[in-house]
């Protein structure tokens, strides 16, 4: 298993620390390091952190196996074929090769749920972790729980659709969390409308605290590095604050989050499997660098032009500013100033702050749709409504320079 995690490559920040580190021989942090690039520890922490990222679920089996019977569902009814449907990914760096190639060639059946069994048993499907064992001498999926790469990683695609290496911190915007939650035998009428109501790349992080719906895109987990205030409406001052967030209450790990802001106070069962892994999952999240835009994804003279629109006419800069494109580590702003706003309910006013974040800005090119609601599909739409909403005033050709500018960040 060891093996498997060193020789996946990470396709973003950190490569060659993470190289160093998992051919350092593995048995506890020693031998490797070296007197040139980062710290030693630091380089573990962070190999730490993408194991516990990609494959740590805190217990949360109590939530998806015990209350949810996920494990139920998957093994009768999710086929592979289902499942990349509903948005689930495949790594295609834990297929062994008799795997793969009977994926090619057709001979392994996708249409079968036991193949999904096969594929958990593998650590094969992102953000799924399963225990599987042998009940009257057949693989049997017994538990199942979730991982923060469920939302927060997808694949390249580079084997077939759905399946390819890891991208870990990329959004899967594809993923219908609503969906899969709905596949539940545990979960009533009435919640599966709700849960059905979202579609893919959604999720209410708050619903099962306030009762209310109206969920929220599935933001990167990259790009972080100096912003001091997370999420959507900076709740936070560091990544760590919202990884309990949702590792307690959202996924249902063994542990506790309290929020005096929120009258909230959880404890999940009577072990605390969160918060000794807290430093280690905030080391690799913020390893992640938001991806550079392709050169040929964008226009590049027009992007230029566009700069001096963001800087000038369309007093874009005023909270995107500096390096990170937010004013995020000394403002927030009152709901008015989202573009999502005014909206029923406020996502704002179901947060501790009641305010929004300015969203820093790299990597927009990859994740459409934008706003914390996903109402503006495309960078030409969040330009012209800031141009309508804000009356800047802009030309056709201004606001198609500004989405080239936003496009190429
Ligand atoms: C079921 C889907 C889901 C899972 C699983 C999940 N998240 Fe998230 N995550 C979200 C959503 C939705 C938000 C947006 C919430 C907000 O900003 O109000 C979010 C926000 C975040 C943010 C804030 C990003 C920013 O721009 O400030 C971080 C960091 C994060 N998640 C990390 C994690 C980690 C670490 C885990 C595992 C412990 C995890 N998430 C598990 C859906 C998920
Ligand atoms: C008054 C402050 C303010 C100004 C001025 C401003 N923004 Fe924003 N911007 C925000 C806030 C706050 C958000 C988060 C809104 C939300 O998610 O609902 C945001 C979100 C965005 C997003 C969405 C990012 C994502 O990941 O979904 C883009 C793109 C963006 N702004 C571009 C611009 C451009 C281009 C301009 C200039 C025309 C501009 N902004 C002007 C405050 C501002």
């Amino acid at each position: 298993m060891i093996t498997s995690r060193c020789r996946t490559p990470v396709a973003l920040a950190a490569a060659a620390v993470l190289t160093v580190a998992c051919g350092g021989g593995g048995g506890g942090g020693g031998g490797g390091g070296g007197a040139s690039g980062p710290p030693a520890d630091q380089a573990a922490l962070i190999v730490e952190g993408r194991k516990i990222f990609r494959f740590d679920t805190f217990g949360d089996e109590a939530h998806w196996t015990d209350t949810l019977r996920m494990h139920e569902v998957i093994s009768t009814a999710v086929a592979p074929v289902t499942a990349l449907a509903i948005g689930l990914k495949v790594d295609a760096e834990a297929l062994p090769a008799a795997v793969a190639k009977g994926i090619k060639e057709g001979s392994v059946d996708l249409t079968s749920p036991d193949t999904t069994v096969a594929l958990l048993k593998l650590d094969a499907v992102v953000g799924l972790k399963g225990t599987v064992q042998t009940v009257n001498g057949r693989d049997a999926l017994t538990r199942v729980g979730v991982t923060c790469a469920l939302c927060h990683s997808t694949v390249d695609n580079s084997f077939a659709p759905g399946i390819g290496k890891r991208l870990d911190g990329w959004p899967n915007r594809d993923l219908n969390v609503g969906a899969i939650i709905a596949l539940s035998p545990a979960v009533d009428a009435a919640k599966k409308a709700v849960y059905l109501s979202w579609g893919k790349g959604k999720y209410d992080p708050r619903l099962n605290i306030d009762g209310l719906n109206k969920p929220v895109v599935i933001p990167p987990a990259y790009g972080l590095e100096g912003i001091h205030s997370i999420t959507f409406t900076g709740d936070g001052t560091d990544i760590a604050y919202w990884n309990r967030y949702v590792a307690v209450t959202q996924m249902g790990g063994r542990g506790s989050f309290s929020e005096p802001r929120l009258n909230l106070s959880v404890t999940n069962g009577t072990e605390d499997l969160v918060t000794s892994k807290l430093p280690a999952l905030q080391a690799y999240q913020l390893s992640l660098q938001a991806p550079s835009a392709p050169a040929s994804s964008f226009d590049a003279a027009a992007a230029a032009r566009g700069k001096v629109v963001f800087g000038g006419a369309g007093k874009c800069v005023t909270c995107h500013s500096g390096a990170l494109f937010t004013d995020a580590n000394t403002t927030l702003h009152l709901p008015i100033d989202s573009m999502a706003e005014p909206e029923t309910p406020s996502y704002a006013f179901r947060s501790a702050t009641k305010m929004y974040r300015s969203s820093p800005l790299k990597g927009a090119w990859q994740h459409p749709p934008y706003f914390h609601d996903g109402s503006a599909a495309t960078l030409e739409d969040v330009a012209a409504t800031y141009n309508t909403r804000r009356s800047l005033g802009l030309t056709p050709q201004e606001i198609a320079d500004l989405a080239q500018y936003l496009k190429s960040q």
